[in-house]
């Protein structure tokens, strides 16, 4: 399982790149709203530099900003030219016109990373279209299994409230409909599924699991067949740390200044 970090923010980005341990970053338009208002190129080039100053060969991906077709091909070119890196994908949603995107961009050489999948499907019909990779939402996809837990939730806000309780109208609908079951809510299963097809049809196209909630959700994706886990960086020292470490490190200091005294 390859680590890569899920942020547009350069310091966050740097401290990763430093430590060695990430192969990659992932951006989306959201991500990058959380960082100063600026200028979105200048940005993405200042990731770049990092990337060439630390670790030439780590993954960017960046999320074209627009749902109609001819644009997203525009902006995908965009990119490729102006950020000039070499391990660059372009994001692209997952959705039915995007799919001619996917094609035509793909088609051009341009490495795609298909965004924002829920299901198998989705991420298949993506492979399919010519996706290097698929990105799976870890999060969202268990967020969907239990609305109708949250929906007992006497705290929750209203505005929050009519977005779960129209959510939750949706998963009905699609259960009495049969376009999913309720077991598509479980992101390890999804997960699962859409590896053991890609293995078999698509094998050289990767998983990147998203939407990571805690650094459990890292482990557990991983384990459940993604290649990739894109984790923002809050979770990184929850990784990294462990009180049992903290405190045989101290006990051997401290043993050694003993005997050293
Ligand atoms: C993945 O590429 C996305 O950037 C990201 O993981 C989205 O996750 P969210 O549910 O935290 O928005």
């Amino acid at each position: 399982m390859k680590i890569f970090i899920d942020s547009a923010n350069l310091q966050d980005i740097e401290n990763a790149l430093k430590r060695g341990f990430v192969r990659g970053i992932t951006t989306n338009p959201s991500i990058l709203s959380k960082e100063p208002k600026g200028v979105f190129k200048d940005h993405i080039k200042k990731i770049v530099d990092l990337i060439r100053q630390y670790q030439p060969d780590t993954h960017l991906s960046v999320e074209v900003f627009s749902r109609n077709t001819e644009e997203i091909v525009r902006q995908a070119r965009d990119f490729v030219e102006s950020f000039a890196h070499p391990h660059l994908s372009v994001k692209i949603q997952v959705g039915g016109d995007e799919l001619e995107a996917i094609r035509r961009v793909s088609q051009e050489g341009i490495s795609v990373n298909c965004t924002c999948c829920m299901t198998t499907n989705q991420a298949i019909m993506a492979a399919a279209a010519g996706a290097r990779y698929v990105s799976l939402f870890w999060g969202r996809i268990r967020d969907m299994g239990s609305i109708e837990e949250k929906l007992k939730d006497p705290a929750l806000s209203g505005e929050k409230r009519t977005i779960l309780v129209s959510h939750a109208r949706m998963k009905q609908e699609y259960l009495t409909r049969g376009v999913t079951e309720e077991r598509q809510f479980d992101p390890a299963y999804v997960m699962r599924n859409t590896r053991e097809i890609l293995d078999r049809r698509y094998p050289g196209v990767e998983i990147i699991a998203g939407s990571m909630r805690s650094a459990s959700d890292v482990k557990n994706a991983g384990l459940s067949g993604a290649h990739i886990v894109t984790v923002p960086p809050k979770f990184f020292p929850d990784m990294i740390s462990h009180f049992k470490t903290d405190e045989v490190v101290q006990d051997f200091l401290n043993d050694f200044e003993k005997w050293m005294s």
